[in-house]
C-alpha cells in the first residue's frame, strides 16, 4: 500500500469505529439473527475463511456479550454439520439457545472456568480460540498464558480488538491487547502472526490473527 493508501484506511477505520457525526460506533449497532454482535463484518468473514480451512471441533470464545458472535460461530459450525462453540463471560444474562453452544459463567482467567469450557465437547482434534473479554493487557496476557496451548497446529489464537490503544482506534485506552500480543509473541516460537488474515484492509484485530505454527 502506498502511503496515502494507508491514510485512507486508517481515516476510514477511525470513522467506522467511532461512527460518524454523533450517530455513535457502527459496532455496537451491527447485530447477527437479530442479536447484538460487536464486531466488523469483515472480521466474520474472515472467521468463515478460517473456520472453513481448520473445521474446529471445538471453539473456545472468552466474552459472550449478548451472545451474538457465538451465535454466528454456531450458525457455521451448523453449515459444516460440525464443530461446538463454548464462550465464557462474568456476567450472566438471556442468551440465544443453541444445541452448539455451550454459555459458561465465569472469569476467562479463571482455570476452572477455562477446564470447564474445554471439557465442554470429548471430540477436540481442531481447537479454535478467540479472545474478546476484558480488553486490559494484563487481562488479556493471563488469557493468552492459560488459553494458547488449547489451540491445535493449524489453528487460530483470534485475539480481538487489537485495534484499541491508537492502532488506530480509542487512543486513550492504554496498554490492551495489541501489546499483549507483541509480548505473547516474541516469545512464543509456537505461533505467528498471519498477516493474510487482513486481506480486507480494515480488521479490528491487526496482529491479532495468530496462527499455531508447530
Ligand atoms: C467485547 S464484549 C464481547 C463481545 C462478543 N464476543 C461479541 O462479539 O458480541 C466483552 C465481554 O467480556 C466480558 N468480560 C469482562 N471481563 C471478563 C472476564 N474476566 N472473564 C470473562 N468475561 C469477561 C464482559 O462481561 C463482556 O460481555
Amino acid at each position: 500500500m502506498t502511503e496515502n493508501e494507508k491514510k485512507i484506511v486508517k481515516r476510514f477505520h477511525e470513522l467506522y469505529y467511532n461512527g460518524p457525526d454523533t450517530s455513535g460506533r457502527i459496532y455496537e449497532n451491527t447485530y447477527w439473527m437479530g442479536t447484538s454482535c460487536l464486531k466488523c463484518p469483515l472480521d466474520l468473514w474472515i472467521y468463515q475463511e478460517i473456520m472453513y480451512e481448520v473445521r474446529p471441533d471445538l471453539i473456545i470464545e472468552t466474552g459472550t456479550h449478548a451472545g451474538g458472535s457465538a451465535l454466528y460461530l454456531a450458525h457455521i459450525c451448523d453449515l459444516f454439520g460440525a464443530g461446538h462453540v463454548a464462550t465464557i463471560d462474568i456476567d450472566k444474562r438471556p442468551r440465544p439457545a443453541h444445541k452448539r453452544i455451550s454459555y459458561i459463567h465465569g472469569s476467562s482467567s479463571d482455570p476452572e472456568t477455562v477446564a470447564k469450557a474445554f471439557d465442554s465437547v470429548k471430540k477436540k482434534e481442531r481447537v479454535l480460540v478467540i479472545l474478546d473479554s476484558d480488553h486490559s493487557e494484563e487481562h488479556v496476557s493471563r488469557e493468552l498464558k492459560l488459553l494458547a496451548s488449547l489451540v491445535t497446529r493449524g489453528s487460530y489464537l483470534i485475539v480481538e480488538d487489537t485495534n484499541i490503544n491508537g492502532h488506530p482506534a480509542y487512543p486513550t485506552f492504554g496498554p490492551g491487547p495489541y501489546e499483549a500480543v507483541q509480548k505473547f509473541i516474541e516469545k512464543n516460537k509456537d505461533f505467528e502472526i498471519d498477516p493474510s488474515r487482513e486481506k480486507f484492509l480494515m480488521t479490528f484485530n491487526p496482529r491479532g490473527y495468530l496462527k499455531r505454527i508447530s
